[in-house]
Protein backbone atom coordinates (compact mmCIF):
# COMPACT_ATOMS: atom_id res chain seq x y z
CA UNK A 1 0.00 0.00 0.00
CA UNK A 2 0.95 3.34 -0.85
CA UNK A 3 0.27 6.60 1.16
CA UNK A 4 1.23 10.13 0.20
CA UNK A 5 2.55 12.67 2.90
CA UNK A 6 2.43 15.99 1.56
CA UNK A 7 2.54 17.31 4.92
CA UNK A 8 2.45 16.94 8.47
CA UNK A 9 -0.89 16.39 9.31
CA UNK A 10 -0.76 13.54 6.78
CA UNK A 11 1.86 11.36 9.01
CA UNK A 12 -0.41 12.33 11.97
CA UNK A 13 -3.08 10.65 10.51
CA UNK A 14 -1.10 7.42 8.75
CA UNK A 15 0.14 7.27 12.66
CA UNK A 16 -3.47 7.29 14.05
CA UNK A 17 -4.36 4.80 12.00
CA UNK A 18 -1.03 2.22 13.01
CA UNK A 19 -1.50 3.46 16.48
CA UNK A 20 -5.44 1.90 16.38
CA UNK A 21 -4.26 -1.32 14.90
CA UNK A 22 -0.94 -1.39 17.33
CA UNK A 23 -1.14 -4.65 19.39
CA UNK A 24 1.77 -6.55 21.38
CA UNK A 25 4.33 -8.57 20.06
CA UNK A 26 4.39 -5.89 16.69
CA UNK A 27 7.50 -4.75 15.30
CA UNK A 28 6.85 -1.28 12.95
CA UNK A 29 10.09 -1.05 10.82
CA UNK A 30 10.35 2.38 9.58
CA UNK A 31 13.16 1.91 6.46
CA UNK A 32 14.09 5.18 4.39
CA UNK A 33 17.46 7.48 4.07
CA UNK A 34 18.35 10.47 6.62
CA UNK A 35 15.34 13.12 6.98
CA UNK A 36 13.10 10.63 5.22
CA UNK A 37 10.41 11.23 8.10
CA UNK A 38 10.88 7.96 10.10
CA UNK A 39 10.97 9.49 13.81
CA UNK A 40 8.04 12.40 12.56
CA UNK A 41 6.27 8.55 12.24
CA UNK A 42 7.42 7.04 15.25
CA UNK A 43 6.16 10.25 17.19
CA UNK A 44 2.87 10.40 15.72
CA UNK A 45 1.85 6.86 16.92
CA UNK A 46 3.59 7.49 20.08
CA UNK A 47 1.45 10.80 20.16
CA UNK A 48 -1.72 9.29 19.15
CA UNK A 49 -1.54 6.42 21.46
CA UNK A 50 -1.73 9.33 24.14
CA UNK A 51 2.04 9.83 24.87
CA UNK A 52 1.89 13.59 25.98
CA UNK A 53 5.86 14.31 26.72
CA UNK A 54 8.57 14.58 24.47
CA UNK A 55 9.59 11.98 22.02
CA UNK A 56 13.30 12.76 20.95
CA UNK A 57 15.07 10.65 18.82
CA UNK A 58 16.99 7.82 20.48
CA UNK A 59 19.92 8.42 17.98
CA UNK A 60 22.34 8.05 20.91
CA UNK A 61 20.28 6.08 23.79
CA UNK A 62 19.37 3.52 20.64
CA UNK A 63 16.34 3.01 22.46
CA UNK A 64 13.41 4.59 24.88
CA UNK A 65 10.29 3.40 26.32
CA UNK A 66 6.72 4.49 26.50
CA UNK A 67 4.20 3.32 28.49
CA UNK A 68 0.90 4.07 26.85
CA UNK A 69 -2.58 3.54 28.66
CA UNK A 70 -3.25 0.74 26.04
CA UNK A 71 0.46 -0.44 25.34
CA UNK A 72 3.82 -0.39 26.41
CA UNK A 73 6.03 0.72 23.11
CA UNK A 74 9.34 0.63 22.77
CA UNK A 75 11.20 3.43 20.20
CA UNK A 76 14.14 1.92 18.70
CA UNK A 77 17.14 3.74 16.27
CA UNK A 78 19.59 1.57 15.21
CA UNK A 79 21.61 3.90 13.24
CA UNK A 80 24.71 3.93 15.77
CA UNK A 81 24.51 -0.24 16.21
CA UNK A 82 27.97 -1.34 15.38
CA UNK A 83 27.18 -5.38 14.95
CA UNK A 84 23.91 -7.09 14.64
CA UNK A 85 24.53 -8.41 17.60
CA UNK A 86 24.31 -5.73 19.44
CA UNK A 87 20.85 -5.78 19.51
CA UNK A 88 20.64 -8.36 21.96
CA UNK A 89 21.57 -6.12 24.71
CA UNK A 90 18.91 -3.82 23.68
CA UNK A 91 16.23 -6.27 24.22
CA UNK A 92 13.95 -6.55 21.80
CA UNK A 93 12.34 -9.42 22.81
CA UNK A 94 11.10 -8.41 25.73
CA UNK A 95 10.10 -5.52 24.64
CA UNK A 96 8.05 -7.13 22.38
CA UNK A 97 7.17 -9.81 24.50
CA UNK A 98 5.48 -6.61 27.06
CA UNK A 99 4.49 -4.55 24.05
CA UNK A 100 5.13 -3.34 20.72
CA UNK A 101 8.14 -2.01 18.90
CA UNK A 102 8.72 1.13 16.14
CA UNK A 103 12.47 -0.01 14.71
CA UNK A 104 14.01 3.33 12.87
CA UNK A 105 17.13 1.70 10.71
CA UNK A 106 16.00 -1.97 10.92
CA UNK A 107 18.79 -2.80 7.93
CA UNK A 108 21.37 -2.46 10.63
CA UNK A 109 19.89 -5.62 12.29
CA UNK A 110 19.43 -7.69 9.96
CA UNK A 111 18.03 -11.44 10.47
CA UNK A 112 17.17 -10.20 13.97
CA UNK A 113 13.64 -8.78 13.72
CA UNK A 114 10.53 -10.94 13.38
CA UNK A 115 9.37 -12.07 10.16
CA UNK A 116 5.93 -10.55 10.53
CA UNK A 117 7.01 -7.09 10.94
CA UNK A 118 5.09 -4.30 9.41
CA UNK A 119 7.57 -3.01 7.01
CA UNK A 120 7.20 0.96 6.03
CA UNK A 121 9.31 2.35 3.31
CA UNK A 122 9.74 5.92 3.99
CA UNK A 123 10.63 8.18 0.74
CA UNK A 124 11.14 12.15 0.62
CA UNK A 125 12.60 12.44 -2.87
CA UNK A 126 10.28 13.78 -5.31
CA UNK A 127 7.16 13.57 -3.28
CA UNK A 128 6.77 12.15 0.19
CA UNK A 129 5.52 8.96 0.62
CA UNK A 130 5.14 5.64 2.62
CA UNK A 131 5.15 2.00 0.95
CA UNK A 132 3.40 0.16 3.50
CA UNK A 133 3.80 -3.93 3.52
CA UNK A 134 3.61 -6.94 5.66
CA UNK A 135 0.80 -9.23 7.00
CA UNK A 136 -3.14 -9.45 5.99
CA UNK A 137 -4.27 -7.29 9.02
CA UNK A 138 -2.34 -4.10 7.95
CA UNK A 139 -3.61 -4.57 4.19
CA UNK A 140 -7.08 -2.72 5.79
CA UNK A 141 -6.01 0.21 7.70
CA UNK A 142 -8.33 3.45 7.19
CA UNK A 143 -6.37 6.38 7.16
CA UNK A 144 -8.70 9.14 8.20
CA UNK A 145 -8.54 11.76 4.94
CA UNK A 146 -6.82 15.31 5.77
N1 LIG B 1 5.01 14.34 5.97
C1 LIG B 1 5.91 15.33 6.13
N2 LIG B 1 5.72 16.53 5.54
C2 LIG B 1 6.63 17.53 5.69
N3 LIG B 1 7.75 17.43 6.43
C3 LIG B 1 7.99 16.26 7.03
C4 LIG B 1 7.10 15.15 6.91
N4 LIG B 1 7.61 14.11 7.60
C5 LIG B 1 8.76 14.55 8.14
N5 LIG B 1 9.00 15.83 7.82
C6 LIG B 1 10.17 16.66 8.20
O1 LIG B 1 11.35 16.07 7.70
C7 LIG B 1 12.43 16.27 8.61
C8 LIG B 1 13.11 14.96 8.91
O2 LIG B 1 12.19 14.10 9.54
P1 LIG B 1 12.63 12.95 10.56
O3 LIG B 1 13.54 13.46 11.59
O4 LIG B 1 11.36 12.30 10.98
O5 LIG B 1 13.45 12.00 9.58
P2 LIG B 1 14.19 10.63 9.94
O6 LIG B 1 13.88 9.72 8.80
O7 LIG B 1 13.84 10.18 11.29
O8 LIG B 1 15.72 11.06 9.87
P3 LIG B 1 16.99 10.28 10.52
O9 LIG B 1 17.41 9.28 9.48
O10 LIG B 1 17.99 11.37 10.66
O11 LIG B 1 16.57 9.67 11.81
C9 LIG B 1 11.83 16.95 9.84
O12 LIG B 1 12.10 18.33 9.77
C10 LIG B 1 10.35 16.69 9.71
O13 LIG B 1 9.56 17.70 10.30
MG1 LIG C 1 15.05 9.54 12.92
Amino acid sequence: MMVPLPDLAATQALGMAIAGQLTRGDAVLLQGDLGSGKTTLARAILVALGVAEAVPSPTFTLVQAYDTPRLTVSHYDLYRLKRAAELDELGLGEALEDGAALIEWPERAEGRLPRDALTIRLQADAERRAVLEGPMRWQSLEIANV
